[in-house]
């Protein structure tokens, strides 16, 4: 038998303005202690635009130049309401969407979802594209009040920087994703605290 062929556990996302990323926190947070749930804390929020799933190790570099897809000018969002997903009753996420009035999230993540998934040696994703942030887990699906009292705010924020993140599972808590290349180029992820 040969050695095991080492895999990395990867996905791709648009990172979030750190003043966003602490607003979304903050809601996430003041719902689980209502709802149950974990929060998914401030440096751990992302707009996933490709999960890849444990890809060979050997491909991360390919992985890595495909990110210059998603390479383009800032994309101007508004944040949706709060939404349990996938049903108020037995919802095992909630989320925000991000709307794209001006249609420059959407040029910048196709192309972006096709290259990473093909680098990665993957089909295409069928489904349509659905540029959303996570902000409550459950473990089991649950009855989920959304309505706390947060509101979205109303400004735009400009979703600029993709990373391509590692992600390391914690059976204690929240998950660690490490950046391991990021476009624009530069320090890479939301941990550096910098924002796009
Ligand atoms: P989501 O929370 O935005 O829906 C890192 O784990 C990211 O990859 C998560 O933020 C999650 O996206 C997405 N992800 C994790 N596991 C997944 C799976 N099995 N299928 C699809 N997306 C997944």
């Amino acid at each position: 038998m040969g050695a095991p062929r080492h895999r990395d556990r990867l996905f791709v996302a648009f990172d979030l303005p750190g003043a966003l990323r602490d607003e979304l926190a903050r809601a996430g947070r003041d719902l689980a202690a209502r709802c149950g749930g974990r929060a998914v804390p401030a440096q751990n929020l992302h707009a996933t635009v490709a999960f890849l799933g444990d890809v060979p190790a050997a491909r991360v570099p390919d992985v890595a130049e495909a990110l210059a897809a998603g390479d383009g000018p800032p994309a101007p969002v508004c944040v949706g309401a709060l939404r349990a997903r996938p049903s108020a009753s037995r919802a095992r996420l909630v989320t925000v969407d991000l709307d794209d009035p001006y249609g420059a999230l959407a040029a910048r993540w196709a192309p972006l979802a096709q290259a990473v998934r093909a680098a990665a040696g993957l089909d295409a994703d069928p489904r349509p594209p659905w540029p959303h942030v996570t902000v409550v887990r459950l473990r089991r699906p649950a009855r989920v009040d959304v309505r706390t009292g947060w509101y979205a705010p109303e400004q735009m924020f400009d979703l600029s920087r993709v990373t391509l993140y590692r992600s390391h599972l914690s059976h204690e808590g929240a998950p660690r994703y490490e950046p391991l290349a990021a476009v624009p180029a530069g320090a890479p992820g939301p941990g550096s605290g910098a924002a796009p």
